[in-house]
């Protein structure tokens, strides 16, 4: 059924609409008149680019299509990772090997081995660790507004916490951080024209990523430590990774735990800076629900996909199979059913039922609590050493179809 109020060819997935702050109100519309929405001619720049789609825009259908894995299938593309065509190491199938695009029994079987990496006491393990980095990071940012008086918030403190997490979680030495950093930003990049970074740089760089993974897993299988890796690859006859899932695994971190963190903390710090009361409470009193309304107000992931398996409904409108279904997380993170004025930036939100990290299906983000910590460590150290930030200019966006990114963010202490 078209929609009246919607511009002529408006697509959900437009990099457009992202250079603007969400909730847009696009959504708001289709929310309250066709929720499910069927989008005849995407643009969108990944994912979404040559036929039509469901944009499913209600947090209850959201929720729905995710928790029923059977009806809607993770399988085809789930607009996340592209690399296939330059991957093709012995005729490997990528897309295959990576989690978020598996559907149960196989899904299950690799989300339960690398569900180990992230128990709580696993998590809490790294809390040490990334609590002095935090700091660090902070520190530095402090010295370089000193000297320059102004600094990009993005590239100085956003991007550096989610990267050691995930090298702190799998054990990468020192020495070769450089080069887990520079491949995991190439990788990312090679989508932004901006960047001159080809798509084949960033296979490239994921290659080299999954290589130096794969020998990871080969040595821990050797000579197995008291760390992840091990745990992950030890004995596969038992039920544990392969070297070349665990090299693909840890693709998979490298994309899914790296820019979207890296988004939320910089969306964070803006909503921050937007709303001085907000940022005056948190430096007074530390909520512990900061973290989750930070990643509501962001919701970096904006919309992941499926397809229907076999001819059904969503919230009663007539799918058919080998439809593609938009989840539009951005959309039932404003969705007024559910949130009391979601308009409004409140680091007390509770509870705060958002679906930034997924609608709660198997796939639902394996990362939540090391993000969370991240983002808790982060503005933390942040109030501790640099209350007094502003906002120095209005941030640059990234051209992303599913991304809500920050590309520059430059803030002051003046
Ligand atoms: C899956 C969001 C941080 C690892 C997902 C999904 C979303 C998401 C929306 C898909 C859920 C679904 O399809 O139902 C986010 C956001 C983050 C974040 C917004 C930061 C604020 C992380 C971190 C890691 C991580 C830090 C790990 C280091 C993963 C993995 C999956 C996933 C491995 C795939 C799970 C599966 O297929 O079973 N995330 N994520 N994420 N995330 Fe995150």
């Amino acid at each position: 059924m078209p929609c009246p109020a919607l511009p002529d060819g408006f697509d959900a997935t437009d990099p457009d609409l992202l250079q603007s702050r969400i909730p847009h109100p696009e959504f708001a519309e289709l929310r309250q008149t066709v929720p499910v929405w069927w989008c005849p001619q995407p643009r969108g720049i990944t994912g979404f680019d040559d036929e039509g789609y469901w944009a499913v825009t209600r947090h209850a259908d959201v929720k729905y299509v995710s928790t029923h894995p059977e009806l809607f299938s993770s399988h085809t593309n789930t607009a996340v990772i592209r690399f296939n065509e330059h991957i093709n190491r012995d005729q490997i199938d990528a897309q295959k090997l990576i989690m978020l695009n598996m559907d149960p029994p196989e899904h299950t079987r690799v989300r339960q081995i690398v569900q180990r990496g992230f128990t709580p006491r696993a998590v809490r393990s790294l809390t040490d660790a990334l609590r002095v980095r935090a700091r660090a990071i902070a520190d530095e940012a402090g010295q370089s507004l000193s000297a320059d008086g102004s600094f990009d918030f993005v590239t100085r403190v956003a991007v550096e916490l989610p990267l050691q997490a995930i090298a702190e979680l799998i054990g990468v030495p020192q020495e070769d951080r450089a080069r887990i950093f520079d491949w995991s930003n190439k990788m990312i990049a090679y989508d932004d024209p901006e960047y001159a970074i080809t798509e084949e740089v960033g296979a490239e760089a994921a290659m080299e990523l999954i290589g130096y993974a794969m020998n990871m897993a080969a040595d821990r299988k050797q000579c197995p430590a008291k760390d992840i890796v091990s745990q992950l690859v030890a004995a596969e006859d038992e039920g544990n990774l392969s070297t070349d899932e665990f090299g693909f695994f840890v693709l998979l971190l490298a994309v899914a735990g790296n820019e979207t963190t890296r988004n939320a903390i910089s969306h964070g710090m803006h909503a921050f800076l937007t709303h001085p009361e907000q940022w005056e409470l948190y430096k007074r009193e530390r909520p512990s629900t900061a973290a989750e309304e930070i990643v509501r107000w962001a919701t970096p992931v904006t919309a992941f996909q499926r397809t229907a398996t076999q001819d059904t409904e969503i919230g009663g409108v007539p799918v058919k199979a080998g439809d593609r279904v938009g989840l539009f997380y951005s959309s039932a993170n404003n969705d007024t059913e559910v949130f009391d004025r979601p308009e409004q930036f409140d680091i007390t939100r509770d509870p705060n039922p958002h679906l930034g990290f997924g609608g709660g299906g198997p796939h639902f983000c394996l990362g939540k609590s090391l993000a969370i910590q991240e983002i808790d460590l982060i503005f933390n150290a942040l109030a501790d050493a640099l209350p007094d930030l502003r906002l120095a200019d209005d941030p640059r966006r990234l051209r992303a179809a599913w991304l809500n990114g920050i590309k520059e963010l430059q803030v002051t202490a003046r």
